[in-house]
């Protein structure tokens, strides 16, 4: 049985006081949520210390929402995989669409880092998915293959046990937009096919892939009844404890 999977991507937000109190907020809620259910949050880099901190001993885990494409050394301003294992991350996000377009992320890049990821013992979130004008050019399928095909091909089934897949279509991100529950679910299952062909149909099977784009309480239940969907990387409705829940209780 693969895992499901619910995790709160912060993004850009919450001052530390302010997300320590979220994060202990979702940790008080979390005792409704069924066991099988794993819940993460994913929060900027200065938050992911105190946070640690906060959530010790509970059933939340903690996520970077990116890391560095080199081990260590004179690269200003970056946060490398062994920092991030170092104050208790247990997986990180790479290659949002976020990252994607503003910040130069390739997918050469995310080869390196989810190598590095993997080596210091974290699971990566690895984000895939197309834009509006690839949508409607109808090359949404061709996009996400090229992405998987680019970076997790790389990669050997062993690994495979370490990396969760996050199907993000941009144009539904922060758009209140959100794929149909059918739209969805065809691409999920494209995309597990996709894994199938490189690592066969087991480890497809046991692969968890999450959706993500403006999924919120109202809408996870029909989303996370498709039988390819696993649970959801969420942005704005990360942001408030109860919402957050209520999607993992969704299942
Ligand atoms: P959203 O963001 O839920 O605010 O659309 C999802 C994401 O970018 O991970």
């Amino acid at each position: 049985m693969r895992k499901k999977i619910v995790a709160g991507n912060w993004k850009m937000n919450t001052t530390v006081p302010e997300g320590v109190e979220l994060a202990k907020a979702v940790v008080a809620e979390s005792g409704s949520v069924p066991a099988d259910v794993k819940l993460i949050v994913a929060t900027p880099f200065t938050h992911l210390y105190p946070v640690a901190e906060a959530i010790k001993g509970s059933r939340v885990a903690l996520s970077a929402e990116n890391c560095a494409d080199k081990e260590k050394g004179a690269y200003t301003g970056e946060v490398s995989a062994a920092m991030l294992a170092s104050v208790g991350c247990q997986y990180t996000i790479l290659g949002h669409s976020e990252r994607r377009q503003y910040y130069g992320e390739t997918d050469a890049k995310l080869v390196d880092k989810t190598r590095l990821a993997l080596a210091c013992g974290l699971d990566v979130i690895l984000c895939v998915g197309e834009n509006l004008e690839e949508r409607e050019a109808g090359r949404h399928f061709e996009v996400c293959e090229t992405q998987i095909k680019n970076v997790l091909y790389n990669f050997s089934e062993e690994d495979m046990k370490h990396i969760v897949i996050a199907y993000e279509p941009v144009w539904a991100i922060g758009t209140g937009k959100t794929a149909t529950a059918e739209q969805a679910e065809e691409i999920h299952a494209f995309i597990r096919k996709t894994v199938a062909e490189k690592f066969g149909e087991a480890v497809a099977e046991e692969t968890t892939i999450l959706y993500g784009g403006s999924c919120k309480p109202s809408n996870a239940k029909e989303l996370f009844a498709q039988k390819d969907i696993d649970g959801g990387l969420i942005g704005g409705a990360a942001l408030k404890a109860a919402d957050f829940i209520g999607i993992a209780l969704s299942f």
